[in-house]
């Protein structure tokens, strides 16, 4: 069976595709969960992608990938600016996170410039819009290959 990593989306997401088209782009995460699951076949990687508007979820799942992945890629979205109990539960766990944003949060408003996530992640991918999922994939892959 292919090895698997979570694939978390934060608040709001579910509402990509509609929401602010000018930043997020057009795409719906369901679009961009396809392009994952193909990408992450040529990677051969199984994925488990999943989307909540709520903060003790993402730990529950972070938790849970712990258990069942060998990482995981996350957009935490709002709760990355403000979220220790994200920050907590990346630390708490021994399988490597990346964290990514589809827009580049250093180019907007002040408080989307830091995440409590980042400095847990192994790195952070940001600004590519839909790509930055594809690329997250590929530097967790390569990050695992080389652990
Ligand atoms: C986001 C950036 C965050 O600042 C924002 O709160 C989001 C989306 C992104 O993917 O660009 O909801 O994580």
């Amino acid at each position: 069976m292919a090895r698997k990593v979570f694939i978390l989306n934060g608040p709001n997401l579910n509402a990509l595709g509609m929401r602010e088209p000018g930043v997020y782009g057009s795409k719906t995460l369901q679009d961009i969960e396809r392009d994952c699951r193909t990408y992450a076949e040529t990677l051969e990687l199984g994925i488990d992608f999943r989307q909540t508007n709520h903060e003790g979820v993402l730990v529950d799942w972070l938790h849970e990938a712990n258990e069942s992945a060998v990482g995981a890629a996350i957009n935490p979205a709002a709760y990355g600016h403000t979220s220790i109990a994200l920050h907590d539960a990346i630390r708490a766990i021994s399988i490597p996170v990346v964290e990514l944003h589809l827009s580049n949060i250093h180019a907007r408003e002040p408080f989307r410039h830091k995440t409590m996530t980042a400095p847990v992640a192994v790195g952070v991918i940001c600004g590519f819009g839909p790509t930055s999922y594809t690329l997250a994939l590929q530097a967790l892959a390569n990050h695992i290959k080389d652990q």
